[in-house]
């Protein structure tokens, strides 16, 4: 049963990823139609869009890589799980190894991904719309080939190919694979859905084909696969100049948690899903300031829940004191943006100046991630901080402080062991602050709580393994 629920889901991810792709190419064209329909309006509006990737790519050029970051600090991607396996590291803070396997330039992973194709070009009506339309192409060439990667990649496709099989070679049986910005869209529908248990989720199809996380098997070889679509967009929105992909042991957690899957409730596979116990704990300007169950539907108030909570609060503030003492600031391009930005809504807005202040260029602001073991939680990965512009999911605490909107935000402080009622993570449309007692508790309550102990008999048991 459990087979075939994974096999289901990965296959709607496939299929999701697909009509995303469909949907980012009409998107693309539906822009060009609107922009030529307007001729007047486009130069205006393809410069503030070229503005955007002079921001895009001056912040990002100036972010050091992990190397540099531990030896002597700086701005880095806070997407980049390198850093903050480096950091947990220095921190004597336990940690997933993620052992770096394949590097792509960026001309390499546009290759590989196949490019989106622009609309043709309408000929417009009369002469003037002509001419007009004739700069507006120039200025949108110019752009285009600003963009463009620095020229075709060396080497053929065959040997391209052969290096996604080649960096498999070497990683044991049930390891995963990811990008360093973040896990593929299949890993994110199994997990999400309550479907990836104990062992490394591989699923197969037919005799041939079997797709694990970050990676496909024909035959009896393995490949990274890098054109998944939620990659290739987390890659786009990083840094130029290439990427990297990781291996991981899959770790077992310590508890799984049994309960209905909120994403599948009404339809055809609806049911029971199972969860490990995984933590994020909300990091602003250097302070840990909360921590939430990540999958918010599985938690609940209990001692040991309360526990385990504290001590995810300590090693994620070891790793957010290792950063500050070797000034490494994690950024943030949503972020940024706003800073950069000179519209009068937001300079004159005192909500936005007070986060922007907040989240500040030089503040250790992020999320950490940890998986609950046998051994106590392990960090997972690090991201971007839950900021009102965006960036790092709430998990438990979302609908906490009312409705998300630009400018106010989720608050995130104490601990969010499970969501209040009739909130849905995944729809934020539902996030409201209905009764926060029983779901949201403060650390005075906590620490209250997890002194109350607890022994083995009174702990969740980890539920039948799936
Ligand atoms: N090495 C691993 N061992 C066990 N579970 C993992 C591992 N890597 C990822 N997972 C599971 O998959 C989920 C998504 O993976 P993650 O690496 O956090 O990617 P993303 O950046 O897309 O969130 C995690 O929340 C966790 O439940
Ligand atoms: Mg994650």
């Amino acid at each position: 049963m459990f087979k075939k629920l994974q096999q289901a889901l990965v296959w709607l991810a496939s299929r999701a990823g697909e009509a995303e792709n469909v949907k980012a190419v009409r998107t693309a064209a539906v822009m060009m139609a609107k922009l030529f329909r307007n001729p007047a309006k486009v130069p205006e509006r393809l410069r503030s869009f070229r503005d955007t990737i002079a921001q895009h790519s001056t912040e990002t050029a100036s972010w050091v890589s992990s190397d540099e970051m531990i030896e002597k600090g700086g701005p880095f991607d806070s997407c980049d799980l390198r850093h903050w396996v480096a950091l947990a590291e220095a921190a004597g803070v336990p940690f997933i190894p993620a052992v770096e396997v394949l590097k792509l330039t960026e001309s390499e992973i546009e290759f590989l991904s196949g490019t989106v194709s622009m609309p043709n070009r309408r000929p417009s009506r009369s002469a003037d719309d002509a001419a007009v339309l004739e700069k507006n192409i120039e200025l949108m060439d110019e752009i285009v080939s600003g963009l463009a990667a620095s020229g075709p990649p060396v080497g053929s496709r065959e040997e391209l190919v052969e290096r996604l099989y080649a960096a498999m070679d070497d990683v044991p049986e049930g390891w995963m694979v990811r990008n360093i910005r973040a896990g593929s869209l299949e890993l994110k529908t199994l997990a999400g859905a309550g479907a990836a248990g104990p062992e490394v989720p591989e699923v197969r199809f037919g005799s041939d084909v079997e797709v694990g996380p970050g990676w496909v098997r024909n035959g009896n070889r393995r490949r990274v696969n890098v054109s998944d679509h939620r990659t290739l967009q987390s890659v786009a929105q990083g840094p130029g100049g290439g990427t990297s992909f990781v291996a991981r042991p899959w770790v077992e957690a310590a508890r799984y948690i049994a309960a209905e899957d909120p994403h599948r409730h009404g339809t055809q596979f609806a049911g029971k899903g199972y969860w490990p116990a995984e933590w994020r704990a909300f990091v602003e300007d250097g302070e840990v300031v909360g921590v939430a169950f990540y999958y918010g539907w599985t938690g609940s108030v209990t001692p040991q829940n309360a526990a385990i909570a504290l001590e995810v609060r300590d090693l994620a503030q070891r790793v957010a004191d290792q950063a500050a003492r070797r000034q490494a600031w994690p950024r943030t391009m949503d972020v940024e943006f706003v800073r950069a930005s000179q519209h009068p809504d937001l300079v004159g807005n005192d909500d936005v100046q007070h986060w922007l202040n907040v989240f500040g260029r030089e503040t250790v602001s992020c999320t950490l991630d940890f998986l609950e073991t046998e051994n106590g939680p392990v960090l997972l990965e690090g991201g971007p901080p839950n900021t009102p512009f965006g960036g790092g999911h709430p998990c438990a605490f979302a609908g906490h402080g009312g409705p998300p909107r630009f400018g106010s935000r989720t608050l995130t402080y104490g601990v969010a062991f499970s969501m209040m009622e009739d909130v849905l993570l995944g729809d934020p449309k539902t996030w409201r602050e209905t009764d926060p007692e029983n779901h949201i508790l403060s650390w005075e309550e906590v620490e209250a709580l997890a002194s109350m102990g607890f022994d083995d008999e009174d702990a969740d048991d980890a539920v039948p393994r799936p």
